[in-house]
């Protein structure tokens, strides 16, 4: 093992980490919940969404007790709302299996619904002392910098090479400490634009600086031009509420609630998407004009489109994926964030 990369890092890590409160706790459940939520998203986006989930699902029990409709809730706007739910069926698992303890091994962890190799080595390094790696995308950045290495780190041999590396660095006495160490340089030091190479502790023993190009790595496979999807949702109201469907499982914004429609395309023209997702709910609907357009942008689409506005006549039926939303049942439900933005700018936040 070469402690030379650790021996830098620690001290620096002291002096300079950020006072966090997921760094304020050993609970294992609260370190869980923290890596989780980290993962895609900033320290300073996800710490207010660490705060209030803490307060809603205390322990684990609380969490795995919980309707998934309250988990979805407490992360609407995060995005990559799969993390929440396999965090919620990771909850379920650690009651009906492990009497309600987060099992205290990488392997262990690693067997959890939905928990991946990232989320069980920084929980068994910070929670319970193992000498396992923790590699997130700035750990990554710091290490191909230091090792000069090539290739796509984020899958493959490359990352088993980068992994193996990382494996031996990590001190057996503060792997916690060191993982998180890595990740804070990466973070605030080894950023990906103008690394502020002359404060950074490992620069004697960085290949990159060296070669006075620490922005060559780590090397980013050009990606695919993000594909523009036709979207058509419905805003259909009645008296004050406004009709919403639970989107289905396995598809994008799984569990959230929402506008009716989706994705337009091959035979799916927008009057046939439009009738797909009001199916069952009434004697007929009508569109009845533009209410607005809707964009957003996830990590490989993009959705642009149309809100018509729907009129449903006849005796409405009922489905137990659909509901008249009134302003309570607004302010209750995880909603898709655009949609609620564009039910904002419609009426108002205050009254839909
Ligand atoms: N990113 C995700 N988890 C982190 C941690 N524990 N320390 C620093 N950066 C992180």
């Amino acid at each position: 093992m070469d402690t030379a990369l650790a021996d830098r890092l620690l001290p620096w890590y002291r002096e300079h980490r950020r006072d966090l409160s997921f760094r304020r706790t050993r609970d294992p459940y609260a370190i869980l919940v923290a890596e989780v939520l980290l993962q895609r998203t900033r320290i300073a986006s996800g710490l207010p969404y660490f705060e209030r989930f803490m307060a809603a699902f205390p322990t684990v029990v609380d969490l795995a007790a919980a309707p998934e409709e309250r988990v979805l809730k407490a992360w609407e706007g995060l995005g990559f709302y799969g993390r929440a739910r396999n965090l919620h069926r990771a909850a379920k698992a650690v009651v009906a299996d492990h009497g309600g303890r987060i099992p205290g091994t990488f392997a262990r962890l690693r067997e959890l619904p939905g928990i991946g190799d990232y989320t069980a080595g920084a929980v068994a390094s910070i929670a319970f002392g193992e000498r396992v790696p923790a590699v997130d995308g700035n750990a990554i950045r710091v290490l191909a910098r230091v090792f000069r290495l090539r290739g796509d780190l984020t899958r493959g041999d490359a990352r088993r090479g980068l992994v193996g590396i990382a494996a031996d660095l990590v001190p057996p006495g503060e792997p916690g400490t060191f993982n998180q160490a890595l990740m804070e340089l990466g973070a605030t030091v080894c950023r990906p634009r103008a690394p502020r190479c002359p404060e950074c502790p490992l620069r004697d023993l960085c290949g990159a600086f060296r070669d006075g190009q620490p922005e060559r790595y780590p090397e980013i496979p050009p990606r695919p031009p993000t594909p523009v999807i036709r979207v058509a949702f419905a805003l259909a109201q009645r008296g004050g509420n406004v009709l919403l469907i639970r989107r289905p499982e396995g598809g994008l914004l799984a569990g959230l609630w929402a506008l009716p429609g989706g994705e337009v395309g091959g035979k799916r023209d927008a009057g046939a998407v439009l009738r797909a997702a009001l199916s069952g709910l009434g004697g007929g609907a009508r569109v009845d004009g533009i209410a607005g357009r809707v964009e957003h942008t996830f990590s490989h689409r993009r959705w642009e489109g149309v809100v018509y506005r729907v009129r449903i006549s006849g005796p409405l039926g009922s489905r137990e994926d659909a509901t008249w939303a009134g302003p309570a049942d607004l302010e209750r439900l995880p909603l898709v964030p655009f949609h609620r933005r564009f039910l904002e700018r419609l009426h108002g936040p205050e009254e839909h």
